[in-house]
């Protein structure tokens, strides 16, 4: 055999041994799936007002990841962080950049309603998983869910609608409304105002700056013009502390009862001081809850991060739970759409919040607790409302 001839033969014989080989060896998704690190797209903001809550969500969701071994379903993580800054305009470019450029195979994110409303209109365009570890937008539950799209946090109706009968309650028949003018702001304040004037309660004024804008001293000079029998308010973040520090500074605090969803005072109430004293709040989370899962959560965080877990670290490290048991189910297949998505929708979760399971619009169903802020403690006072999901109103999952 020629040199020229033993090369066509080498060359042959090898082109024949891979045709066998491939003959006999059928990839499947999940063989192909175990060898490749599965890209987790982490979209959050880690600048401006909410950058205290993106770290968070990233920490503990992390830190859940890794107390179940640091893989899903098997496969190591890759995670690609971007900060959004909670800014809309941009939240588009952001998402396809993670999910276009990035090859992301699963996004999470985001805190801000707005910037999150444009992820999902991305993710759905781009047939990719969404998960939601904060943002309340109602629509994404509602008209827009769909069924690569889950919320592992709340819709911003669900804390606010218990705060409405809280505050009749307590004999308030008529309230202000001072909230952010964006998503979140409006939403919230619907879910204290179907509440409040369901009972008989009088909305007297509505006050919404910009968000995120701190300059609250003409919306609280209004306020005390207005004298009503209590405020509710949504803040949230740095935004929140420099409210609760002007409410007390301008004198109100002393004379009106101040209400809000809990994220007025989550994560802040501290650095607060005694301008968050008495403040009265409606949250699926309370410091205080008295119960394994969430002593060993906090204490755990604290060690970690050295920063006290609020609800933003809490919905990181549900949503670390509800990747991990996800791709558990599926073994790492991400490209396996249904089995995931039934994975998904019949999970249960044990929280440091208690125990939850999503409804048919793939949202948590889940207990408002009522807390009150006092000798620098916030103290969960009881249940608000058990078991609350949110309406879900003209969710089809197309
Ligand atoms: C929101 O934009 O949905 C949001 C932001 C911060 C806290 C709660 C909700």
């Amino acid at each position: 055999m020629t040199a020229h001839n033993r090369r066509r033969f080498i060359k042959q014989a090898g082109a024949g041994m891979g045709l066998a080989a491939a003959a006999s060896f059928v990839p499947t998704r999940f063989a192909i799936g175990q060898k490749a690190k599965i890209k987790l797209g982490l979209m959050l903001p880690y600048s401006g007002t909410y950058a205290a809550l993106g770290h968070n969500i990233t920490d503990a969701m992390k830190m859940r990841i890794n107390e179940g071994g640091g893989k899903l379903g098997g496969r190591e993580i890759e995670y690609v962080q971007l900060d959004d800054e909670s800014a809309p305009p941009k939240g588009k470019d952001n998402a396809s950049r993670l999910l276009v450029r990035d090859k992301c195979d699963i996004l999470v994110g985001t805190v801000h309603s707005g910037v999150a409303l444009a992820m999902a209109q991305v993710a759905k365009e781009e047939n990719k998983f969404l998960v939601i570890p904060n943002a309340g937008a109602v629509d994404l539950t509602r008209k827009n869910c769909s069924a690569k799209l889950f919320r592992t946090s709340f819709s911003n109706w669900q804390p606010a609608f218990p705060c409405g009968d809280v505050a009749l309650k307590d004999g308030h028949k008529t309230a202000v409304i001072m909230t952010w003018k964006y998503p979140a702001g409006f939403e919230s304040a619907q879910g204290f105002k179907d509440s409040f004037t369901k009972g008989g309660g009088k909305i007297i004024k509505e006050i919404l700056p910009d968000f995120p804008s701190v300059e609250f001293q003409a919306g609280l000079t209004e306020i005390a013009a207005l004298k009503p029998d209590c405020v509710y308010v949504f803040f949230a973040g740095a935004g929140a502390l420099k409210f609760m520090k002007d409410y007390d500074a301008a004198g109100l605090k002393a004379r009106i009862q101040l209400y809000g969803p809990g994220f007025l005072t989550d994560g802040v109430y501290k650095q607060a001081g005694s301008a968050a004293e008495g403040i009265k709040t409606t949250l699926h989370y309370a410091d205080d809850i008295d119960t394994p899962i969430n002593k060993k959560f906090r204490a755990a965080f604290k060690d970690q991060t050295k920063r006290d877990a609020d609800v933003y670290a809490v919905q990181g490290y549900d949503t670390g739970t509800f990747l991990l048991q996800g791709l558990a189910a599926v073994q790492g297949d991400v490209g396996a759409d249904k089995a995931l998505i039934k994975a998904w929708e019949g999970i249960k979760i044990d929280s440091p919040r208690g125990t939850f399971t999503l409804s048919k619009s793939h949202e948590p169903i889940q207990d408002i607790y009522l807390r009150q802020v006092y000798s620098g403690d916030e103290k969960l006072l009881g249940i608000a409302h058990k078991a609350l999901a949110d309406p879900g109103t003209g969710c089809t999952m197309a």
